[in-house]
């Protein structure tokens, strides 16, 4: 324990809307996995965040079942539960009551030229002149996220950027005012996007173009035979284009075997081997690359109540750790409620005036 306090901490994790795909594995979940060994590691199952663009009763519904396969992802990908600590974030108070004191510590117009809440707002169809207080606030709450376990890194992707340079400024302003309590948190950008199987920039669940971490070996087989090429390339004696080619990037991704991957790409330039080679190969590489995967997946679902019992776990730890720093929150602000409040749960006498 005294060892894993020492370490420096990381808070990075995902909204749950659905199950994650190759996209997130080349793009963070492999960096994580990298990460948990040097690092005291939180992964946040951002629930609270959903609730900006999805807030219907149906959408809430839907979230036990996301809340699992997030979960359920993470561990199959190789995230021990023994290293770091898997929370969701509605089921920790301190999250709400850090949201409401950092709120004070950014102006609105900082936060409405996000180009990013306009972006999300635009996805969700949300009308600008609709756009939620709480949507406004998104980045307030991910700022809570992020400085809750006082993380001194934060594994993010391109577009989360300026949602931790705000994070720093809050951190900075909270620090300045009532003392050192935040460390100044870095990003660590682990950009590296994933083209969606139909060619599309980027691997999506909405655009329908994933290959997901859950998907069996047939599935997989089937999405990569229907894989987008080099659409100049219709026989197989033509020359074809292996830079920018989906098929290609996917074999330096996940086929280990380089020497195949090197002869494949220069019979592919010479046009002497065809799509359908190259695909099958392909479908092997991901579905060799993807099996320890699903033996852990197996693993945890054949356990009734483990990943519940590991969420349990994580947000329990979580829930110290929030405490424990909205303790030093209060106490550096010396707000008198929060001494009412520690009197009143220890049964203690509560005087607002000294002497
Ligand atoms: N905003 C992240 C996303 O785009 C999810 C998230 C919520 C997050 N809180 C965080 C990421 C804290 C990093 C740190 O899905």
């Amino acid at each position: 324990m005294s060892e894993t306090q020492s370490r420096k901490r990381i808070l990075t994790g995902d909204r749950p809307t659905g199950k994650l795909h190759l996209g997130h594995y080349v793009g963070s979940l492999k960096n994580r996995l990298a990460l948990q060994d040097q690092y005291d590691c939180f992964f946040i199952v951002a629930d609270l965040h959903t609730l900006t663009t999805k807030p219907t009763r149906a959408e809430i519904t839907q979230l036990a079942r996301n809340i699992y396969d997030v979960v359920l992802d993470y561990l199959a990908v190789g995230i021990d539960p023994e290293k770091s600590t898997i929370f969701l974030q509605s089921a920790v108070p301190t999250e709400y009551e850090l949201n409401l004191i950092l709120e004070m510590m950014v102006t609105l117009p900082r936060l409405t030229r996000l180009p990013s809440i306009k972006d999300m707002a635009r996805a969700a169809h949300i009308d600008e002149d609709a756009i939620p207080f709480g949507l406004i606030g998104y980045p307030v709450l991910q700022a809570a996220d992020i400085l809750l376990p006082r993380a001194h890194l934060v594994p993010v992707g391109k577009d989360n950027l300026a949602h931790v340079e705000i994070t720093r400024e809050m951190a900075r302003r909270f620090n300045r005012l009532y003392g050192e309590v935040f460390p100044i948190p870095e990003a660590m950008i682990g950009d590296v996007t994933l083209v969606g199987i139909d060619g599309q920039a980027k691997m999506s669940k909405s655009l329908n173009n994933a290959i997901f971490l859950s998907d069996d070996a047939k599935t997989v087989e089937k999405k990569v035979m229907r894989m987008y090429t080099d659409p100049n390339r219709i026989r197989a004696d033509i020359p074809g284009r292996v830079e920018g080619n989906p098929v290609f990037i996917y074999h330096d991704a996940f086929n280990p075997d380089v020497d195949e991957v090197n002869d494949l790409k220069e019979r592919y330039r010479k046009g002497k081997v065809g799509d359908v080679e190259v695909k099958r190969k392909l479908a092997r590489a991901i579905n060799a690359f993807l099996e320890p995967i699903r033996e852990r997946r197996a693993y945890y679902e054949s356990r009734p109540g483990l990943v519940e019992e590991i969420l349990i776990e994580g947000t329990r730890r979580m829930r110290k750790e929030g405490e424990a720093t909205m303790a030093l929150v209060y106490e550096a602000m010396g707000l008198p409620g929060y001494a009412l409040r520690r009197a009143l749960e220890e049964d203690r006498p509560f005087q607002l005036l000294r002497g």
